[in-house]
């Protein structure tokens, strides 16, 4: 017996993105598609969190225009390219929806779900995750094919790399289709499986989080300890001032959800983590963290 010929699959043209959560990640993302020409829907939860997201942009560009990386007239063209709602109903004609909200599996579930009534059905879905379940996220959407992982790294418009995560789900032509994009953002795009923390993290937060047992024991001052990885390794940072960029709240999430899977020792949050993350200490978005900043997301340290 002799199947019919399958139809090859066709490449997708993206023409607009949607991203959804304009916090750090989120506004970067947005950034870097805008950046490469794309027209860009940024959605936020309310208006106040939307204006976050606005001047997170406008700082982020304004820095370029000064390192003359950028003119004014190409930051407004740069800017002028993101449409900024509090609808989720204006991503109707997204190509692909980038989610970067919060590290909550519920809430990313809800948000795939509620996808399904706004946008077509060839707009690829992806997740910012950085350590839940692509595949779990998946099944809230009716398509869950289309579903797949696209992890940016912090700072969004300057790291390199971009980890691609594929369920056992994810159609090949969605996987080939969001290599090809990245690649065309200028991007380095690594493929993983869908495990918790994926490659990078991984391999990072068990070496970050034994950085905060160092500072929490009292082994070193903060200073000696990302000295001893810039200077002995040439690592751009240290442990500690990285924990301050990426967010304590987030690391102690991504760390949180390494151990209850992996049960390695290594991903255990050191104490101090958790107490640093209720005091409000969240690193640079709040002007604290491991170290002091002149204001909050300024890189000064004071
Ligand atoms: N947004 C946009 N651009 C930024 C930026 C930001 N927040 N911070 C720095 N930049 C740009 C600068 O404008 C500059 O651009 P240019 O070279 O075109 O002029 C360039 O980055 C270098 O910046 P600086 O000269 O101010 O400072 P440094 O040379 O010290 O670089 C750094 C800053 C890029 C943050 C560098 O220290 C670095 O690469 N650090 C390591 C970051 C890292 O490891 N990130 C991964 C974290 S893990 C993660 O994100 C995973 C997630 O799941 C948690």
């Amino acid at each position: 017996m002799t199947s019919p010929a399958a139809t090859a699959p066709e490449s997708r043209t993206f023409t607009t993105i949607g991203v959804i959560g304009l916090g750090t990640m989120g506004a970067g993302i947005a950034e870097v598609f805008a950046r490469t020409g794309y027209a860009v829907v940024g959605v936020e939860k309310d208006t106040d969190a939307l204006d976050r997201g606005r001047q997170y942009l406008e700082h982020s560009t304004t820095r370029a225009v000064k390192r003359e990386k950028m003119t004014e007239a190409e930051q407004a063209e740069l800017l002028g390219r993101i449409t900024f709602s509090t609808s989720m109903d204006d991503l109707a004609a997204a190509d692909l929806v980038v989610e970067a909200v919060v590290e909550s599996l519920e809430t990313k579930k809800a948000l795939f779900r509620q996808l399904d009534a706004i946008v077509g059905p060839d707009t690829i879905l992806a997740t910012n995750t950085s350590s839940l379940s692509v595949t779990e996220i998946s099944t809230a959407n009716s398509s869950p094919g289309r579903v797949i992982g696209v992890h940016f790294f912090n700072p969004a418009p300057v790291q390199q790399l971009v980890e691609i995560v594929r369920t056992v789900v994810t159609e090949d032509q969605v996987l080939e289709d969001v290599k090809t994009l990245m690649a065309d953002l200028g991007k380095t795009p690594v493929v993983c499986g869908d495990k918790a923390g994926f490659i990078a993290n991984t391999l990072l937060f068990g070496y970050l989080n034994h950085a905060v047992s160092m500072y929490e024991g009292r082994y070193a001052t903060r200073e000696d300890i990302d000295a001893a990885m810039r200077f002995g390794c040439g690592y751009p940072m240290g442990p500690l001032a990285l924990l301050d960029l990426i967010g304590l709240d987030t690391a102690y999430e991504i760390l949180e959800t390494m151990y209850r899977q992996g049960r390695d020792r290594l991903h255990a949050p050191s104490p101090i983590l958790k107490q640093m993350v209720t005091a409000g200490w969240l690193g640079r978005k709040t002007g604290r963290g491991f170290y002091t900043y002149e204001a909050p997301d300024s890189p000064t340290v004071v």
